[in-house]
């Protein structure tokens, strides 16, 4: 007997060199999303990672992170909350300003998202700088979350994001 493999999830990341600049080397998940047994597995080992920390509910980031968090929601049977760009949501929202290499990014919420300590894990595709992690934290802190976690799909440790927020981060791939 022998035990069966674990699907490679890395044999579905597409490395594009010199996007979207010289000298960057992109991870797509485009070809692990055009597969749609790769993208099963990768949702359920997300959700798996994602229960241990006892969720009421999920945040995505716009864009990529949409991708992860809204099929484990669905699989995990909570619901989700959009962390958007600017000016997409209606009603009250509240912002965060955060630091890019050049210039700065904003992240919004609907004010009324969560309810007052809603234990909140947040999903995204990839973790970088940690940068856009770090402002969701903050962000969905604002509204009166408790962040208790959060997931990713691919991490680049070398680029240290974990160590940039105080919550536990969970990842399928490190690079
Ligand atoms: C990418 C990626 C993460 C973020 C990670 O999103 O999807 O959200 O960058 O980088 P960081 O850890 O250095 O902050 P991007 O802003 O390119 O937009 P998209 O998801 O809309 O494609
Ligand atoms: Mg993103």
């Amino acid at each position: 007997w022998q035990a069966p493999q674990p699907l490679d999830l890395k044999a579905f990341i597409r490395e594009v060199p010199d996007f979207p600049k010289p000298g960057i080397l992109f991870y797509d998940i485009s070809t692990l999303l055009r597969n749609p047994e790769a993208w099963q597995i990768a949702t359920a080992r997300l959700a798996q990672e994602v229960l241990r920390f006892r969720p009421d509910s999920l945040a995505g980031i716009e864009s990529r992170g949409f991708l992860s968090a809204a099929p484990v929601a669905q699989r995990l049977g909570c619901g989700f909350t959009m962390l958007r760009k600017p000016g997409k949501l209606p009603g009250e929202t509240v912002s965060l300003a955060y630091g890019l290499e050049y210039g700065t990014d904003t992240l919004q919420v609907q004010a009324d998202a969560v309810r007052p300590g809603e234990r909140v894990v947040i999903l995204d595709d990839l973790l970088a700088t940690g940068g856009t992690l770090a402002a969701s934290v903050a962000l969905l802190r604002k509204v009166g979350a408790e962040v208790v976690g959060a997931a990713v799909m691919i991490e680049l440790s070398e680029l240290g994001g974990r160590e940039k927020v105080d919550i536990p981060v969970a990842s399928l791939m490190t690079y």
